[in-house]
C-alpha cells in the first residue's frame, strides 16, 4: 500500500522542522520505508510578510530536489505551505496552494482557540474558489472543547486533516479520543504526518492506516491515507459522504485536561 503526506516539515532551514539536510533526507528516507510515494513539503508561514518572500523557499525546495534525487530517493516532493490564519490572508502565491494544485490551502489555527475571524475569511476564500484544510483540529483547543465546531466548519466547505501522531496516542489520550470523535463522525477527510523530524515528532502514517484500517475499515484507510490526498494535490474534488452532527460538548469532561494541555 503506497501512502501521500499532504503534511510534512521536511524542509531544512526554514522552520521549526528539519535542522538540516542530513536530517532532511532522513526523514525522506523514512517515508519511504514508510509507504510514502508522493508528499508535501508544507513549512510555516506565520505572517504575510513571509508569503511575500517565497523566493527563498522555493530556493530551498529545489535543493532539495537535488539531494533527493542524488541519494536515490524515489519519492516524488511536491512544495506547498502551512499558513498561519490572519484577517487579510489571500490565496495568491505559487506556493499558497498544495502542490500549487491553485485550490486547496493548509490552514493552521493558534492552538488554544479558534480566532472569530476565521469562519469570514473562509467564507471569502471559498467563494474564490479556494477550500481550506484544516490542519490538525484534534490539537485545537476550540474543536477538542467543542467538536461541534468540526461540524459547522465542514458544513461550510472546509476540509480536516488529522494528524496520524494523534490518533496513536502520541499527544496523549485527549486529544487521541477528539481524533477519534472526529472520524467517527466522517469529519475526517485526510490523514498526514505533520512530520518535523525523527524522534518526537515521527511520520507514523503506515501505523496509523493501519489503525483505521482495523477501527473504521478498509475503505475508509485508504481514502484517508491515499485517495484524498492524491485528489487534494490535483486538486481535485473529495467526497467522503455525509458529515455526521455532533450534539454532544467535551467542555465538562474534560475542561481540566484541555487547560493542561496549552498551559505546558
Ligand atoms: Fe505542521
Amino acid at each position: 500500500m503506497q501512502f501521500i503526506d499532504t503534511h510534512s516539515h521536511v524542509l531544512a532551514y526554514c522552520d521549526d522542522g528539519a535542522p538540516n539536510w542530513e536530517i532532511s533526507l532522513e526523514m525522506l528516507r523514512d517515508a519511504e520505508n514508510d509507504g510514502i510515494a508522493e508528499l508535501v513539503c508544507t513549512p510555516h508561514i506565520l505572517s504575510r510578510g513571509e508569503l511575500e518572500n517565497e523566493t527563498e523557499l522555493w530556493s530551498l525546495y529545489k535543493e532539495l530536489l537535488k539531494l533527493a534525487e542524488n541519494a536515490q530517493i524515489a519519492i516524488k516532493i511536491h512544495m506547498g505551505s502551512e499558513l498561519y490564519v490572519y484577517p487579510e490572508l489571500k490565496i495568491e502565491k505559487r506556493i499558497s496552494t498544495l502542490a500549487q494544485n491553485g485550490k486547496y490551502f493548509l490552514a493552521e489555527f493558534p492552538m488554544a482557540l479558534i480566532p472569530e475571524f476565521v469562519p469570514q475569511l473562509f467564507f471569502d476564500l471559498l467563494m474564490e474558489g479556494k477550500t481550506p484544510v484544516i490542519a490538525h483540529p484534534e490539537r485545537n483547543g476550540g474543536f477538542i472543547e467543542n467538536p461541534k465546531k468540526a461540524y459547522e466548519f465542514v458544513e461550510r466547505g472546509s476540509l480536516l486533516q488529522l494528524t496520524a501522531g494523534s490518533l496513536l496516542g502520541i499527544f496523549g489520550r485527549t486529544i487521541q479520543t477528539v481524533a477519534e470523535q472526529l472520524i467517527d463522525a466522517n469529519l475526517v477527510h485526510i490523514i498526514a504526518t505533520d512530520a518535523h523530524n525523527l524522534s518526537s515528532r515521527p511520520l507514523r502514517l503506515k501505523e496509523a492506516f493501519l489503525y483505521v484500517q482495523e477501527k473504521w475499515g478498509d475503505e475508509r484507510a485508504r481514502a484517508l491515507c491515499y485517495e484524498n490526498p492524491k485528489k487534494l494535490i490535483q486538486g481535485q474534488q473529495i467526497n467522503i459522504g455525509e458529515p455526521v452532527s455532533i450534539n454532544f460538548s467535551n467542555k465538562k469532561s474534560l475542561t481540566g485536561k484541555i487547560k493542561s494541555l496549552f498551559l505546558r
